[in-house]
């Protein structure tokens, strides 16, 4: 099994749309239900990318106070993908969640190898921006983290953070693989493209070597709560998920 956590420090890059559209991407490549993908994030709006529309399902926060195990609360998806939504909990249940995380920082890997997941699954997981008890936890069972970034000054002046806190994690897992992921790339732009320079020149190799462009599909494919590979296959944005799904597949066998 393979898991790889979708993570950055900036808010709003896209990592929620990474994660559905790399998903459906993956499934495209390795065949029906051999997909999941997790929802961390107490945003909870991984599900809305599936078209799982009921926003009052149950999920991670509530699972986490009745025990129930991650099979009970995930959903599969129309698009052959298994969604684990983070739920419509209340805030007392958040704060409950939180903590038990805090606690047990194995939690999430114990819950996802109890969920009894073939060896050849592949779990992606969401995750809120910046450093939190959610990331801790992707941490401690990742085999790879994709940091998701914009070709922006914004995102540029967050490295030395994502960078320090890797340092302290990496003191735990040193095994654990990670790779930047440009994300909404516009090569029009000089501003955008000389940013980009600037992280390929800073980041080196660590830089995935697939970027996705900006393209108005992704917007829209979550308006019609679709992978973008489905709203429009033979778009931009669908190309590069491709593309990149060939070399995360590459990565992870290595
Ligand atoms: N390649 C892309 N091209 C165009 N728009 C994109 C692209 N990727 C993401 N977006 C858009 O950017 C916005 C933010 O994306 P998303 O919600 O996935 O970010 P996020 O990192 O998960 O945000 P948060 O930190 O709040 O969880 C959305 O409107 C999404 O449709
Ligand atoms: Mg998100």
């Amino acid at each position: 099994m393979s898991i790889v956590g979708v993570i950055s420090m900036k808010g709003g890059v896209g990592k929620t749309s990474t994660t559905a559209n790399l998903a459906s991407a993956l499934t495209a490549r390795l065949g029906p239900d051999r997909v999941s993908v997790i929802d961390l994030d107490p945003q909870n709006a991984l599900h809305w990318h599936f078209g799982l529309k009921d926003a009052a399902r149950p999920g991670l926060c509530q699972h986490a106070g009745h025990g129930n195990s991650l099979r009970e609360v995930a959903s599969q998806t129309p698009f052959d993908v298994t969604c684990v939504p983070y739920g419509a909990g209340t805030e007392a249940d958040r704060k409950a969640f939180e903590t038990l995380l805090a606690k047990t920082p194995g939690w999430l890997q114990e819950q996802i190898a109890r969920n009894g997941l073939d060896d050849n699954a592949v779990v992606l997981i969401d995750t809120p921006p910046g450093p939190s008890v959610y990331l801790e936890q992707v941490f401690a069972c990742a085999d790879l983290l994709l940091i998701v970034l914009l070709a922006d000054a914004a995102s540029y002046a967050t490295i030395p953070a994502m960078e320090t806190w890797l340092a302290d994690m990496h003191r735990t897992r040193p095994e654990v693989k990670t790779a930047y992921v440009l994300n909404q790339v516009n090569v029009l732009e000089p501003l955008n493209r000389d940013i980009a320079a600037l992280l390929q020149q800073r980041l080196g190799p660590r830089v995935a070597p697939l970027g996705i462009q900006y393209d108005e599909a992704v917007c829209e494919a979550m308006a019609f709560q679709q992978p973008v590979l489905v709203y429009d296959p033979h778009g931009q944005a669908s190309h590069d998920l491709s593309r990149l799904t060939t070399w995360l597949i590459h990565t992870l066998n290595q």
